[in-house]
């Protein structure tokens, strides 16, 4: 090489970079250069990375300028994020007619610069340089509310990230480098969680109400019989949940071995292939016999499967609950019959849908408690890519070959 061909400014910027774990094309911004950036606070680059949906199952990677941090607002390196079911809907369909888009809403990283204003989180705790925080779709001015409100009041803006339509700052999504949250978001300081933990927030918030509202029956009780059917993340972090509160008698239900298997190791006491047996009036015995002769006094419904549907309130006893919570979208019909089912077994049946803000303190209560007691709640998160790897992240997740498929940023 002729080093006399070499600027020295280039090669500044290449080792500034290199510290910082970037690729090509950035400048560094001091860090004198905006607000709170006293204190030791990092340098940040003047553009950040981010993930864009440009086209059915593709995203690009495009490099936007990082804005100015005004007064209220953070600026967030982003550590990773996890791949959600609605992410996946986005990259194969766009059925919300987003793109280009900017996703990813299950992240978490490291707040590096925040304005003069901003001094505490969503839940009153204080926040600093240097503290790890999650954003959630739920505004804070209504702890009560669902996405069910959102949606009837078709609200949204800059509180929700990862999952409305693109603007000019473009730093909208988790899956990127830096993500720029606005005055008035909804942010949790959750810096006393591991980062596994933190990007398993949102789904673990998903079981969180659904148990809720499963307590709502005043069925649900500490020594109940619970069967969970369908173990994908939904089933299995609940039966985590159940598992940390205190109850013992859970059988999980699916068709996969591997899955079943790893249900036992996040605190289910016994496991039924249903592929093992032939017809409803089999399977149901099979239940009955991995609970010890006795049927199920609450179930809950985590398969997208009509017929998983159809098939739980034979699981149930008379007089039982069940939480059914398996169709985040339609799914289609199933068949029941009211009389057998419903009405002359007295089944009392909760719907469950998203979170409540309210759900998101419990969450990270929950993760906590789920650690201590030893539930490896880390393995759920079977497969990890870099934000360059973010097609082949997508991929792997549509042959739902792994559970939960995260962008792990270096
Ligand atoms: N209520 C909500 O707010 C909410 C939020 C997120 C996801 N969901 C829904 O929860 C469902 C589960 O999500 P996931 O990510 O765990 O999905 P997943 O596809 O990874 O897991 C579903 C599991 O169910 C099993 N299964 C399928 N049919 C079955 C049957 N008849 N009996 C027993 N097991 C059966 C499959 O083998 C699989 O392991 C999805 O349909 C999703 O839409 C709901
Ligand atoms: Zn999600």
């Amino acid at each position: 090489m002729d080093l006399n061909n070499v600027n020295v400014e280039e090669i500044v910027r290449q080792v500034l970079l290199s510290m910082e774990g970037k690729g090509q094309g950035a400048a560094v911004q001091p860090a004198s250069g905006t607000a709170s950036a006293a204190g030791g606070a990092k340098p940040v680059p003047k553009t950040a990375r981010v993930a864009m949906l440009t086209a059915l199952e593709h995203y690009d990677i495009k490099e936007f300028p990082i804005p100015e941090v005004g007064d209220d607002d953070i600026l967030v390196k982003v550590e990773g994020c996890g791949i959600c079911g609605t992410d996946a809907h986005e990259f194969k369909r766009d059925p919300f007619g987003l793109i280009p888009v900017a996703l990813g809403h299950e992240g978490t990283g490291e707040i590096v610069r925040m304005g003069k204003n901003v001094k505490k989180d969503s839940a009153g705790k204080d926040l600093h340089i240097g503290d790890k925080v999650v954003t959630c779709m739920i505004f804070k001015d209504n702890p009560d509310i669902t996405m069910f409100d959102l949606n009837k009041q078709n609200v949204g803006g800059a509180d929700v990230y990862g999952l409305l339509p693109d603007d000019d700052i473009h730093l909208n999504g988790w899956f990127s480098d830096y993500i720029f949250i606005r005055g008035g978001s909804t942010v949790f300081n959750v810096s006393d969680l591991d980062l596994y933990s933190r990007i398993l927030i949102e789904p673990c918030a998903v079981l969180i109400h659904a148990v809720e509202r499963a307590k709502s029956t005043g069925i649900l009780r500490f020594n109940s019989r619970v069967a969970v059917q369908g173990c994908g993340p939904i089933g299995l972090i609940c039966i985590a949940i159940l598992r940390t509160m205190g109850i013992q008698n859970i059988i999980a239900v699916d068709g996969e071995q591997k899955r079943l298997d790893f249900a036992k190791q996040l605190g289910a006491s016994g496991t039924v292939n249903f592929k093992e047996f032939k017809g409803i009036e089999a399977l149901t015995e099979g239940v009955k016999a991995a609970f010890g002769g006795y049927l199920a006094d609450f179930a809950f419904q985590c398969t997208g499967s009509p017929a998983g549907h159809s098939n739980i309130y034979k699981f149930i006893r008379n007089g039982g609950g069940l939480c059914e919570l398996g169709f985040f979208i339609n799914g289609g019909d199933a068949t029941i019959n009211p009389h057998f089912d419903i009405c002359s077994k007295e089944i009392t049946t909760v719907g469950s849908w998203v979170y409540t803000l309210r759900d998101y303190a419990t969450t990270f209560d929950f993760l906590k408690s789920a650690k201590r007691i030893g539930l490896p709640m880390e393995k759920l998160i079977t497969h990890t890519f870099p934000l360059d790897e973010i097609n082949e992240a997508h991929k792997t997740n549509l042959a739902m070959s792994g559970l939960k498929i995260a962008i792990i940023n270096q």
